[in-house]
């Protein structure tokens, strides 16, 4: 079953400076239950407002988009249940405390009575927050407060977890702990969509990914396929013994050697076949996603 199936969605903003503007351009994704997917693009590429779409917080100009079956717009209600959502903006209940917070939250979410206070326990254990339970949300550092945001996503086991920049500006164990949890989310069976414009964040947590620039879907798939199809058009290799013969076209770098690339599997064999035995190691070199954005869009993300 598909998690997520977004069709055709363009949403056109009107602006007293830039006219009719369209922020997500006739976008069509698919995510299949129990992936990680990674929606990738720079700022101002129409993210946001993608997720806030698929969240049901603004409409859609034209398009449809349905998760798990049950379409956003027809059934917002049904369709939230299903839904967690942790916001790129921090927004904090100031005059509560993080216990009444996710009360009150889990309480919406429809969390029987009974079970409110065994998983408030729960999240806040798996987010380091226990210690935090009676304070102030407002008193709360950023990174605390970040992660009460994802405590309220998660408090009613949603299906579908939307994550928006989640790493976006914090610090290196939280970063490490956000993907600790969003992997451990995964293998208990939520299927996760987050964005991010650090392509690394991407090529460590996602299988496929989507990328979006000017409100444009400019690249969908698997990442490894994506990596491989954007791969530079070079094999290394190592020898055992530096003395052979070599075939045309192999250039020494170092320690190792270069082959330029025409036809993998084929290059590949007549190496294997030319070196036998001598051949220490071999690779083809992949792309990384930065090579993949620079390539198709010109700039930097
Ligand atoms: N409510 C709005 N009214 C007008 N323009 C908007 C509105 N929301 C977003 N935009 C514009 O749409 C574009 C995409 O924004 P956004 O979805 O926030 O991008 P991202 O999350 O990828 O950084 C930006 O140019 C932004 O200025
Ligand atoms: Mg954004």
């Amino acid at each position: 079953m598909q998690s997520l199936t977004i069709t055709g969605v363009t949403k056109t903003f009107e602006t007293p400076k830039k006219g009719i503007f369209t922020a997500v351009d006739n976008v069509s994704i698919t995510i299949e239950e129990g992936k990680i997917h990674g929606l990738l693009g720079p700022n101002g590429a129409g993210k946001s407002t993608l997720i806030s779409m698929i969240s049901g917080i603004l409409k859609p100009t034209s398009g449809t988009i349905s998760i798990l079956g049950v379409d956003v717009v027809a059934e917002t209600e049904a369709a939230k249940k299903l839904l967690g959502i942790v916001p790129q903006e921090i927004v904090a209940e100031v005059a509560f405390t993080v216990e009444e917070v996710l009360y009150y939250f889990s309480g919406m979410y429809g969390v029987s009575e009974a079970d409110r206070r065994v998983r408030i326990r729960e999240v806040l254990r798996e987010l380091d927050l226990e210690d935090k339970m009676h304070e102030r949300a407002r008193f709360l550092s950023g990174g605390m407060k970040r992660r009460l945001m994802i405590a309220k996503a998660i408090l009613h086991r949603p299906k579908f977890l939307i994550l928006d920049e989640p790493t976006a500006g914090v610090d290196v164990s939280l970063r490490q702990k956000i993907w600790a949890m969003v992997r451990r989310l995964n293998a208990e069976g939520t299927t996760i969509l987050f964005t991010t414009h650090y392509l690394e964040e991407a090529e460590n947590l996602c299988e496929s990914i989507t990328l979006i620039d000017h409100g444009k879907v400019i690249k969908d798939g698997n990442l490894k396929d994506i990596q491989q199809e954007f791969s530079k058009n070079i094999i290394h290799f190592e020898l055992f013994d530096r003395s052979a013969t070599h075939l045309a076209g192999v250039q020494e770098t170092g320690n190792a050697y270069e082959y330029p690339m025409t036809a993998l599997g084929e290059d590949m064999a007549k190496l294997t076949a030319h070196y036998g035995d001598n051949l220490k190691s071999i690779r083809s070199e992949a792309a990384s996603l930065e090579d993949v954005f620079l390539k198709l869009t010109n700039s930097g993300v």
